[in-house]
């Protein structure tokens, strides 16, 4: 039996979300967005390349949220993207109230689900999302890590004329400017980066990869990023399915781990069939754990600026 995916928001992210988890062949998919006719209609054109594409798997459009009862997992891309001048911040209090309701509905409908929250600013969302769902924190965590070491390796990758499988790296810390790519756990089939690229290199590539949302929204001028957004929640959902135990960066609820409690921000994971199955706790310098505490802190105060609007709000 194949499993039952839900992508909520039929926008750039979630419509290629949809179209690559179809295309697995797998999963059936269910694609939600509150705009009439949208999803119906996206989700019949990805359905009518299955002949083509060879996938079997079923994919559908919907308005509410009956159709995606009984999901296995759930992607939530709903929210407002950034336009050039707006940072990821700007979106909070809108998006905080989209992924409110949205979360709300998701659980009511697919108790037993697993949710991997990828509206931005990524960390505040995840935290909104997992408050709200009620769930375990296995069950509720974010997409932005594997993403943003997708960037880094690619631009290792180029500078160093190599394949893009052969550079691993972890990036740790909030979705924002402040995320903290770790050089001293970045290598180049098994050779330490620091052993390849001259210290200035190395830093004008993480200042690449810090900035690395922000260009491509420089360069599209409306809307944010999709392609490697699409293709990294793809590889989670995936690591889910097929109970892979990856071990990848994902945006977590901490409690403890890295002397943050109560806070989602990015750590290295591992994922399988049961979600966020653990977290995985590495040695830091005493620069990377200030890095990572101060990158916390950013996240921290979105978060007490959503607690705020919601006590407002009464
Ligand atoms: N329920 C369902 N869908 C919603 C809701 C809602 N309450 N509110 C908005 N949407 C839908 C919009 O109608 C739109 O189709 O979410 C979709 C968002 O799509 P885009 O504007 O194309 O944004 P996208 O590029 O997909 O980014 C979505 O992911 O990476 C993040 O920063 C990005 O927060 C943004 C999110």
């Amino acid at each position: 039996m194949r499993s039952k995916v839900t992508v909520v928001g039929a926008g750039n992210v979630g419509a290629t979300t949809a179209q690559r988890i179809h295309q697995l062949g797998y999963a059936d998919v269910v694609l939600v967005d509150v705009v009439e006719d949208l999803p119906q209609g996206k989700s019949l054109d990805m359905l009518e390349s299955g002949p083509v594409i060879g996938s079997d798997a079923l994919i559908t459009g919907a308005n509410g949220y009956e159709e995606t009862a009984g999901s296995d997992m759930v992607v939530i891309t709903a929210g407002i993207a950034r336009r050039p001048g707006m940072s990821r911040d700007d979106l909070l209090l809108t998006n905080m109230r989209i992924t409110s309701a949205v979360t709300s509905e998701i659980v009511r409908h697919s108790p037993d689900t697993i949710i991997l929250a990828v509206t931005n600013p990524l960390d505040a969302m995840v935290q909104n999302v997992y408050e709200t769902a009620g769930l375990p924190r296995s069950r509720v965590f974010g997409m932005a890590g594997v993403l943003d070491t997708a960037r880094y390796r690619t631009f290792i990758a180029q500078e160093l004329n190599v394949s893009v499988d052969d550079v691993q790296a972890l990036v740790l810390g909030g979705h924002g400017d402040d995320m903290v790519p770790l050089v001293r756990y970045t290598t180049v089939g098994c050779i330490p980066l620091t052993e390849l690229l001259s210290q200035e290199r190395i830093d004008s590539i993480v200042r690449r990869t810090r900035d690395g949302g922000g260009e491509i929204v420089a360069l599209l001028k409306q809307g944010s990023a999709f392609y490697a957004p699409s293709a990294a929640i793809t590889q989670m959902v995936e690591a889910v399915l097929l109970d892979k135990k990856r071990i990848l960066p994902g945006c977590a609820y901490l409690q403890g781990e890295y002397g943050i409690n109560g806070l989602c921000v990015g750590v290295p994971v591992k994922i399988g069939a049961g979600g966020m199955e653990q977290v995985l706790e590495i040695s830091l310098t005493d620069a990377e754990q200030a890095a990572l505490q101060s990158s916390a802190a950013s996240v921290q105060e979105l978060v007490d600026v959503m607690a705020k609007a919601r006590a407002e709000a009464g």
